[in-house]
């Protein structure tokens, strides 16, 4: 395993970084192919390359993995007959390598990010960013000295057009107030122990499962769902309140099994989110998909998203609030609300899918484009057909990480997005270990001494 730890040294490295700023490998024109290497071609590292090999705009010259296995089936994937690398440190000497794609466990962010970054590659790293607050404090600073190179981190929801569409229908007030957004990703059974005789292998195999290599079910799920909340709410948290229990699978994991936290933000909205191993169902999109949604509440409407994945596509209903039910007063008249009754409001609502672009008509459609718009939309609303997204936002955001290489626009999934998403992780695992409320201002005294000077961090 290579070193992971931040020393003094390697600080010390980092200021000096400041002052020689790494050079950035130049992509020659506008319209050139970005050359990256990939490090971590496990099971997400292997399905980046399979949507990788339909994607124009990156060439996969290198893979690198220190499991033989993992490489040759990374390699196998890509199809472009790159070097294969053990030691990512040796891929990353490569000058004619523009970017990497880092899909390491996530004890392993932070070390080949940082080293990415200093060798001049535009990087592309996993969610989440970063595992402890050293690395929150020392990648921030490491970013914004290296302010010309992209740094993007894997929260594929923000290249969404589903999602994107729906955070416009919050910036405009279609959902009215949005006070609360609801979120699960539960599985039955949850994550399995895999087993290995050799246990430094067994150990990074199931990295996911212990506490010196993982942020459990907040780093792994969580956070996906965290960051839709801080996007849609415009704001990192306030604090953190959670439950985590350690509860019903026993196979020398560390992790907890089930965790429950709520978030709250500084306008007094929540995020309410659940993570069990113990039962998948899903009460949205009438129980039509099971494990993981969010819905979001306003107080003119909500709306129930989910990503989906390769085989279930993207999906996002609304919903009107019910109309508030008019009473008729003794005197005959009607009013329309009567303090202290209780009642019944109106009956269940009809979900209205969220259309896409390809279903909007416009003033320069063919007769037959029109037919087809209105025959979709037809079908859409009798719940025959549902909208989809007009492609994978993981191609998305592959797609716009090599455009930003080349254009130099920060991305949407930027570093700041990914360090305020790891933090709220950090301090939900806190929440859930020490029972009380976690402060998102904490992170600037966490992983620094009593003096304010970054400390250094200690991993396994
Ligand atoms: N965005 C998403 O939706 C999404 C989905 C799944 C996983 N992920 C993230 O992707 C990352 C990887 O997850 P995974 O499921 O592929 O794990 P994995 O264990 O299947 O793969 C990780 C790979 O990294 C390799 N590796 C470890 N240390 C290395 C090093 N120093 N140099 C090179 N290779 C090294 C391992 O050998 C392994 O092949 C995690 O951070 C995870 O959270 C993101």
């Amino acid at each position: 395993m290579p070193d992971q730890t931040l020393t003094r040294r390697s600080a010390v490295k980092l200021a000096g970084a400041a002052l020689a700023a790494p050079a950035i490998q130049s992509l020659k024109g506008a319209n050139q192919t970005v050359s990256f290497g990939i490090i971590g071609t496990g099971s997400r590292g292997s399905y980046l390359l399979k949507h990788l090999k339909g994607i124009d705009n990156g060439h996969c010259t290198a893979v690198c993995d220190i499991n033989p296995d993992n490489l040759q089936h990374g390699y196998d994937t890509i199809g472009t007959n790159p070097t294969k690398y053990k030691d990512y440190r040796d891929l990353l000497n490569r000058k004619d390598i523009d970017a990497v794609i880092i899909a390491t466990p996530l004890f392993v962010h932070f070390p080949v990010t940082r080293d990415a970054l200093l060798a001049g590659k535009h990087t592309f790293c996993e969610k989440s960013l970063v595992f402890k607050p050293e690395e929150v404090h020392a990648l921030r600073a490491l970013a914004s000295q290296c302010s010309n190179q992209i740094l993007q981190v894997g929260l594929q929801r923000r290249y969404s057009v589903f999602y994107q569409t729906v955070k416009e229908m919050v910036d405009k007030g279609v959902l009215g107030n949005v006070t609360h957004i609801q979120a699960q990703w539960n599985r039955n059974p949850g994550w399995k122990m895999k087993p290995n005789p050799d246990p430094a292998k067994q150990k990074m195999q199931n990295w996911r499962l212990y506490r010196d290599c993982s942020g459990g079910l907040a780093a792994e799920l969580a956070s996906h769902q965290v960051d839709v909340a801080d996007w849609m709410f415009g704001s990192v948290p306030e604090y953190v309140v959670g439950v985590g229990g350690h509860d019903y699978i026993f196979d020398g994991r560390d992790i907890n099994d089930n965790v429950q936290v709520i978030i709250k933000y500084p306008k007094n909205q929540k995020f309410i989110g659940t993570y069990i191993s113990t039962n998948s169902h899903l009460a949205m999109f009438n129980s039509t998909r099971t494990e993981f949604g969010e819905l979001i509440m306003g107080t003119e409407g909500s709306v129930e998203i989910t990503i989906g994945d390769d085989t279930h596509p993207a999906l996002a209903v609304w919903f009107r609030e019910p109309a508030q039910p008019h009473v008729t007063t003794a005197g005959g008249g009607e009013k329309k609300w009567q303090a202290g009754a209780t009642m019944v409001a109106a009956g269940s609502q009809k979900g209205f899918p969220i259309m896409m672009y390809r279903d909007e008509v416009g003033p320069n459609d063919s007769f037959v484009d029109r037919e087809m718009k209105f025959g979709r939309r037809w079908l859409y609303t009798k719940g025959i057909a549902t909208p989809e997204e007009p492609r994978n936002p993981v191609d998305i955001e592959l797609e716009s990480f090599f455009n930003n290489c080349r254009d130099g626009q920060r991305p949407k999934a930027n570093v700041d997005v990914g360090l305020a998403d790891s933090t709220t992780v950090i301090l939900s695992n806190l929440a859930f270990d020490e029972g009380r409320r976690v402060y998102f201002s904490e992170m600037e005294k966490m992983g620094r001494d009593e003096k304010g000077n970054d400390s250094k961090p200690k991993h396994a």
